[in-house]
């Protein structure tokens, strides 16, 4: 799969006149934000709550209003080690200097009510030692918590959380509306016996994110392959996707080693949930047979054809069949997660003009009615999740593409029976390399008085990696009307980059290419190589709730599976050889005409490949214990 357009027709010179107004668009919102009733009396309380590993940390902070209504803030605080500093925040305009730390609102999250409270947070790096900020200032005063009469203190019933969280703190949602968050901050509730209220959802019910307070199924076929390679037990217990990449693999598997169907996973996932004692189980399946499926590239074409009557088969022979075997009752106590056709709407966005197979799709409207399709029947099913793919931040992140694929979205949901709630999230990165967030530098980092965007590797994108094209993307769904439990996911089975190429720290060069070249951690030739990436790593493990608006990290590509074969193979999958799977391959317009980077000796996409699960797991980041 995942051909990986640059932004297509748009050429640089139209994009450097685009990124002149929106700089200038971002400075006047930041202004705007920052502006406060003049009035307002100020009394805050801010949690802060970090996690840190050797020189990295990811922090949390939970800012409450517990003066008068705010409409628009800004937050201060500085840092008691001059060695710390923010990498990349989100639901926020982070600044630093020196080691005072400055965060702006959003429009989104501007307004405080009395009581409220918002989340926001970032990731960023240390040396030496990593002590907790101890002064925050909203608005120019010091957060003593003390509320103010007669303000109402937020009283611990105002914030219900329905999950008990074992394993991750529950989400910190962001919230566009000024209504008081119904989440708990992550930093109140780090304990799953917290409150005695917080135990879990009655089985099969419906919950915001199905990844809270889930174990992981273990998918054993892909878990059989992993065992069978030296050292891979330390990942074979690691929850994977259920491809079905064909209408065969609902009664005996997909592509490669895999023989079990949809109704062994599914008995399979019953008994891991009855061993595993309270737990919910999740499990994640992949939908993933459109007609004229993977149309901008040849390593995933699939076996049915628009021009065949694929689209009535899609419906009858593969969409129906899935859905009548998850709406079985004795499957109804499991969260079943769906994957809703990768690379698919993303291709009507970028590929309709270069390539038949994609304008077919669109013309026919096939893929926009197959997935409607997918929707209505999966959405139908009280334990099933619908999570759509949304590509990645080196395939929508340019202006011209990201607000049309938001538009896209919206109309696709909007022609669904239950709307935009038909929809429960969307995934991005799905079998993609793009690392989850680029520790060393960030989209508004600038070198010599250049932005990073002037790099030939960012390449005027407005994103440097996934977490930040996702919350993003969020935003500006739920900015387009879908609801604000919309949640996202990213794939970070293969995006971890490490191994002995990844850089420890920013470069120190003036020169921005080289700068960006230094400072990055995904290693690829361009971000526009998608097929078996050399130098690759296991990314972050699965789990939920691991930064503001974001549902879970997940392994849904197969580490081990390969995305396509490095020569032609003769196969009876419809899969044809794609050259961006071919090491000696110099490249296309679509990734600079750079050489593909793809790893050689490569099988037919999704069979075995071994040599690619083992750098795949030495080059792992975080590494492998
Ligand atoms: C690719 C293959 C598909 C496989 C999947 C997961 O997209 O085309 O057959 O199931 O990857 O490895």
């Amino acid at each position: 799969m995942r051909s990986t357009p640059r932004p297509g027709a748009v050429s640089s010179t139209v994009r450097r006149g685009l990124v002149a107004a929106a700089v200038l668009a971002l400075g006047s919102t930041a202004a705007v934000a920052t502006a406060t009733s003049a009035s307002a009396a100020v009394s805050c309380k801010v949690n802060y709550s970090a996690s840190e590993w050797q020189g990295g940390m990811s922090v949390n902070l939970t800012i409450q209003n517990l003066g008068d209504a705010l409409n628009g803030w800004t937050l201060a605080f500085t840092f008691p080690n001059s060695s710390q500093k923010v990498s990349q925040g989100w639901s926020g305009n982070w600044s630093q200097s020196g080691s005072n730390v400055t965060v702006t609102a959003m429009d989104w999250n501007k307004s405080l009510s009395t009581g409220g409270s918002t989340s926001i947070g970032f990731n960023g790096t240390w040396s030496g030692s990593n002590p907790a900020p101890t002064d925050f200032k909203i608005n120019g005063v010091s957060c003593n918590g003390t509320p103010q009469s007669p303000s109402p203190s937020p009283s611990p019933s105002a914030s219900p959380s329905p999950r008990v969280s074992p394993s991750a703190s529950p989400s910190p949602r962001v919230s566009p509306s000024a209504s008081p968050s119904p989440r708990v901050s992550p930093s109140a509730s780090p304990s799953p016996s917290a409150s005695p209220s917080s135990s879990p959802p009655p089985p099969g019910t419906h919950v915001d994110n199905p990844y809270s307070g889930a174990t992981g199924y273990v998918n054993p076929d892909w878990s059989a392959s992993a065992k069978s390679e030296p050292g891979g037990s330390r990942v074979a217990n690691i929850s994977t996707a259920v491809w079905l990449d064909r209408i065969a693999a609902i009664s005996s598997g997909s592509a490669g080693n895999n023989s079990m169907g949809l109704r062994d996973h599914l008995d399979e996932a019953v008994a891991q949930d009855a061993a595993n004692g309270s737990a919910p189980l999740t499990i994640q399946v992949v939908i993933y047979d459109l007609p004229n499926r993977d149309c901008s590239a040849l390593a995933s074409n699939g076996e049915l054809k628009i021009a065949q009557n694929g689209l009535a088969r899609y419906k009858s022979e593969y969409i129906d069949v899935i859905a009548g075997i998850m709406a079985d009752s004795k499957y109804s106590n499991l969260r079943i997660v769906t994957v809703i056709e990768p690379d698919s709407l993303p291709n009507l966005i970028t590929n309709v003009n270069a390539f038949q197979a994609c304008q077919e799709a669109q013309s026919s409207g096939a893929y926009v009615q197959g997935v409607q399709y997918a929707l209505n029947k999966l959405h139908a099913i009280k334990n099933v999740y619908t999570y759509v793919d949304a590509a990645h931040h080196a395939w929508l992140g340019w202006d011209t593409n990201f607000q049309p694929m938001v538009n896209l979205f919206y109309q696709v949901a909007t022609g669904t029976t239950a709307g935009v709630n038909s929809i429960d999230g969307f995934i991005v990165n799905t079998a993609n390399f793009g690392a989850t967030v680029e520790p060393y530098f960030t989209i508004n980092t600038s070198v010599n008085g250049q932005s990073v965007r002037q790099s030939h590797w960012v390449d005027w994108n407005w994103y440097v990696d996934e977490q930040s094209f996702s919350v993003a993307l969020r935003n500006a769904l739920v900015a387009k009307g879908f609801p604000n439990t919309l949640g996202m996911l990213i794939d970070t089975s293969r995006n971890g980059w490490g191994g002995s190429a990844r850089p420890s720290g920013a470069s120190t060069s003036t020169n921005v290419d080289t700068f960006v070249n230094e400072s990055r951690v995904d290693r690829r030739i361009h971000a526009g190589n998608w097929c078996n990436q050399s130098g690759a790593g296991m990314g972050e493990r699965p789990r939920a709730n691991p930064a503001a608006g974001l549902d879970a990290y997940v392994w849904i590509k197969p580490p081990g599976e390969s995305d396509g074969s490095s020569s032609a193979i003769d196969n009876d999958e419809g899969k044809g050889f794609d050259r961006m799977c071919d090491p000696t391959y110099g490249g296309n317009s679509l990734n600079g005409n750079n050489p593909s980077g793809a790893l050689a000796g490569a099988p037919v996409s999704g069979h075995w490949f071994s040599a690619q699960f083992q750098q795949l797991m030495q080059n792992a980041y975080p590494p492998l214990s």
